[in-house]
């Protein structure tokens, strides 16, 4: 019989990305499938706490074994921003609250301002000589009751002009290591096998087979 989890997202691209992953053994059933309307609130200070929250939040309603994750691109000459706040605006704290001024920009979630927080980004690295950065993944698996973490992180770099048109966010100018296309470049197949997103469900498949 097929396992059902819910993955706490509504986000098409993430659901299509992940149930590939997967495979056939696993039902993956989204927010909207579950009846679940909310927009679970992402405050915490990071990726890990984020992804917490949110699978909390499906546990404690509906008592269903769930995962969410969270994904922040962290550049190391901006201190690791935009980091947990690379959709939305950081206010007036948080571990970057230093470089608030930066990271308020950094808002809005996907799509619509997807332009807009590349621009800033490459703006905010005008002149800026290192353009390591990598994408960060934390998955919260609540399965029985019990939480368990997994990480995928992808290292490449930011490049100065956007180039190509597949996938979303940061993807037209970020080029993983190891190769010379950004990920919108390479397409959604090739993103899809090494991406930080795969490699993080990479660990909650191998967690959920053993
Ligand atoms: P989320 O936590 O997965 O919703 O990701 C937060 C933000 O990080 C998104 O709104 C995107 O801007 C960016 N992001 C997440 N994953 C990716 C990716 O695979 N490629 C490019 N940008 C991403």
């Amino acid at each position: 019989m097929k396992k059902k989890l819910v993955f706490a997202t509504n986000n098409a691209h993430k659901l299509d990305e992940i149930s590939s992953i997967l495979g056939e053994k696993v039902e993956l059933l989204s927010l909207k499938d579950i009846h679940c309307h909310v927009d679970i609130p992402e405050t915490a200070d990071t990726l890990e706490g984020n992804a917490m929250l949110k699978a909390e939040y499906i546990y404690k309603n509906y008592g269903l074994d769930c995962f969410a994750d969270d994904t922040g691109l962290e550049v190391e000459a901006l201190n690791g921003a935009p980091g947990v706040y690379s959709a939305r605006s950081a206010g007036g704290g948080g571990p970057y609250a230093a470089a608030d001024f930066v990271m308020s920009i950094y808002a809005g979630g996907e799509g619509h301002n997807a332009e807009a927080n590349m621009q800033k980004l490459l703006q905010n690295m005008q002149g800026v000589q290192n353009r390591k950065a990598q994408f960060r993944t934390a998955i919260c698996l609540i399965l029985d009751g019990k939480k368990h973490l997994f990480e995928g992180i992808v290292k490449g770099e930011i490049i100065k002009e956007k180039r190509g048109s597949s996938g979303f966010g940061y993807d037209p100018i970020f080029v993983p290591e190891g190769y010379t296309k950004t990920f919108a470049e390479l397409g959604n197949e090739t993103k899809n096998k090494i991406s930080h997103r795969a490699l993080a469900v990479e660990k909650l498949c191998r967690f959920l087979k053993a």
